[in-house]
């Protein structure tokens, strides 16, 4: 009698490794197809129109405390020198208008459209030739249209750029932190390439200018960064809600744990 190439118990015991491969694969699959890519802007050209438009808008909603033509107030600061860039940020980002006087201006849902937004910059904008414009797309843009980087961006150097100077306050992976006075620096999962150039050039709240201090090379490579670790986020999948090491850990331990006793239980019964 020939043996058969595979006994029936092996047969068995490759098949349940083949189960196992084919879920991890599945998982692998349905995981990369979820998460998140890059994104470019566009930045607007400035027309007379818009600038009128944003002057309206400015003394409806921004004049009371900055002042009548942008000069600043003892309450809120000189928009002159900011120019459009800081405009288009702190607009862009639902900080401005500030909703309370002495609370940090934090994130939120924008209040107005981008095409407010765009008349808005325009007019701090024209107040100064020599303030912060809104960056170009090749100023930004560092993936192209699949998501990969463009040739010459450096992720690895904008890492160390970020670990020498940004880590200190959002921490190594982009998370935010506490500073002192009540202040924060905010994580950094949300800003757009866009807007990621805004901060540096415009150096909002507490963070310090690094218009000068970084070429835009490096800025690139900066923005490069901050948006490959966000994929690093949620490496594991699910994110629970982000909050922290406690519940992942829980649910490390009933499923993970928990998943391979039943899985230790099941090949234990089919030998
Ligand atoms: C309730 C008062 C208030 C209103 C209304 C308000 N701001 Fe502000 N704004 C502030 C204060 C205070 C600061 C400085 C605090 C900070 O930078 O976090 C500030 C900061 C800014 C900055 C950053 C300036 C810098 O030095 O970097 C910009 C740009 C700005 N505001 C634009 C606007 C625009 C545009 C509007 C209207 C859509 C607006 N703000 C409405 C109080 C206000
Ligand atoms: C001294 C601390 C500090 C340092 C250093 C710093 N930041 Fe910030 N950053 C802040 C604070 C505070 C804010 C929020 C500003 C506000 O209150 O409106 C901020 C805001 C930002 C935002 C806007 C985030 C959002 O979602 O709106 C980005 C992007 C950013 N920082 C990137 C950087 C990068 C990149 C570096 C390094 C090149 C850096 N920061 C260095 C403190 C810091």
């Amino acid at each position: 009698m020939t043996t058969p190439f595979l006994s029936p118990q092996r047969r068995r015991r490759f098949s349940s490794y083949f189960v196992l491969a084919l879920a991890l694969l599945i998982l692998g699959g349905v995981y990369s197809a979820l998460a998140p890519t890059g994104y470019a802007q566009d930045a607007a050209a400035t027309t007379a129109d818009q600038v009128a438009k944003g002057h309206d808008l400015f003394i409806l909603n921004c004049s009371s405390c900055h002042g009548l033509n942008a000069e600043g107030t003892t309450v809120a600061p000189d928009l002159r020198p900011e120019g459009a860039a800081a405009v288009d940020f702190q607009v862009g980002t639902g900080r401005m208008p500030l909703k309370q006087l002495g609370m940090q201006a934090k994130r939120s849902i924008p209040h107005f459209t981008q095409e407010q937004i765009d008349q808005l910059a325009a007019y701090v904008g024209s107040l100064s030739a020599t303030s912060p414009k809104i960056p170009s797309a090749g100023q930004t843009t560092v993936r192209d249209a699949n998501g990969q980087l463009i040739s010459g961006v450096d992720v690895a150097k904008g890492g160390r750029i970020f670990s020498e100077n940004c880590a200190q306050c959002h921490n190594v992976v982009g998370q935010g932190g506490a500073l002192t006075g009540g202040m924060a620096a905010p994580e950094l999962r949300l800003a757009t390439d866009k807007q990621i150039w805004e901060a540096l050039a415009t150096a909002p709240g507490n963070m310090p200018s690094f218009m000068k201090q970084l070429n835009d090379k490096d800025k690139l490579d900066v923005i490069a960064y901050v948006t490959s670790i966000r994929s690093n986020f949620d490496k594991g999948g699910n994110p629970i809600g982000r909050l922290g090491p406690v519940p992942e850990g829980a649910v490390g331990w009933i499923l993970g744990v928990g998943g391979l006793l039943v899985f230790c239980v099941w090949i234990g019964s089919r030998i």
